[in-house]
């Protein structure tokens, strides 16, 4: 079966991307970290990994199980540019959790009768019940950047999902609803490698969508769009957590170090929990397009 797209990221490396962009992948093929601006130059190893996975992986049983008990109502919301990491960090934060208390919703791009609704209605179809955590790879944030750079809807819904924003995420906290918002900050030249990985793996090229493709050519557009949503939506009772994830180990560690940081739970052990590392892991004060 040959994808309609097939060998498109390959033609944008050689054909259409910056020069900058093609050297960096090029003198990066030896390089763990592409980013000149990421605070590590070497990715985590698999044993220090697994160290400190291991324990939140056990706090993140505990936490389920108070959830269950007392009834808390969780949504974990992961954005991120494409291959920012999102599909594998929720793979591993629920990776030891029940599939019926730990739910993931990724909705596909709105039916006619769905556009035909209030934005935000089938998101808060798919909001935890009691004992319930929800975790959206994607959610209403589509509005903020990607429906805006490809022109899925108009500056005046766009400005009207802005006003609308704030008063919806505040009415998730006061209802006594858990919300931890995630931003999966990925650079540019890891992403196209990301890309290219897909590309030549049969059992990743399903991840790959024209979206995708034609996104590679609309990167400032996307810079644009995600600063001005992470500036209109970083409130007191909703705020960013900024995940910079071009090393995905750190950056699966930092983002369930965070959720479980924000949320009380019957026996919930600190120490094991441990220090987020605040040079990957902060508010959007450290995006970096
Ligand atoms: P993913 O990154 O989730 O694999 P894509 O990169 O293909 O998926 O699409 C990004 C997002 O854009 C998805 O959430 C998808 O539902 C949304 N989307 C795609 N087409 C449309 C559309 N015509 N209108 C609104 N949203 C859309
Ligand atoms: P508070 O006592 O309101 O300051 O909250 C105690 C802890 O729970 C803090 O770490 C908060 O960040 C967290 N918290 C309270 N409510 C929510 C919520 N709705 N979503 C996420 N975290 C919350
Ligand atoms: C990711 O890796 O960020 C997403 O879950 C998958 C994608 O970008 O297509």
């Amino acid at each position: 079966m040959e994808l309609p797209f097939d060998g498109a990221i390959t033609h944008y490396l050689e054909k259409e991307a910056p020069d900058e962009l093609r050297a960096a992948i090029r003198t990066g093929e030896k390089r763990d970290i592409l980013s000149d601006s990421y605070p590590y130059s070497v990715r985590l190893s698999k044993e220090d990994y697994k160290a400190a996975m291991d324990p939140l992986q056990e706090e993140l049983v505990r936490l389920q199980a108070d959830v269950r008990q007392s009834g808390k109502r969780v949504v974990i919301v992961f954005e991120g540019r494409d291959a920012a990491g999102k599909g594998g960090t929720i793979k591993a934060m629920t990776e030891n959790l029940n599939p019926r208390v730990a739910r993931v919703v990724a909705l596909s791009k709105p039916s006619d009768i769905e556009a035909g609704q209030w934005y935000f209605q089938r998101y808060i179809e798919q909001l935890p019940t009691a004992g319930e955590i929800v975790l959206f790879d994607r959610s209403w944030y589509n509005r903020g950047v990607v429906e805006h750079v490809f022109q899925f809807c108009t500056h005046r819904q766009r400005e009207h999902f802005f006003r609308q924003l704030p008063h919806f995420e505040e009415m998730l906290v006061d209802e006594g609803i858990y919300l931890v918002k995630l931003w999966l900050n990925v650079g540019r030249a890891e992403q196209l490698r990301r890309f290219l990985k897909r590309e030549g793996d049969p059992l990743k090229q399903w991840k790959l969508s024209w979206i995708d493709i034609e996104g590679l050519r609309k990167w400032d557009e996307y810079s644009m769009a995600i600063t001005e949503t992470l500036r209109r939506s970083d409130t007191h009772v909703a705020p960013w957590t900024v995940v910079r994830s071009d090393d995905k180990s750190r950056a699966r560690i930092a983002a369930v170090q965070t959720v479980l940081s924000r949320i009380d739970y019957a026996g919930k052990r600190s120490k094991r929990i441990g220090a987020i590392d605040l040079d990957i892991c902060r508010g959007p004060d450290i995006w970096d397009a």
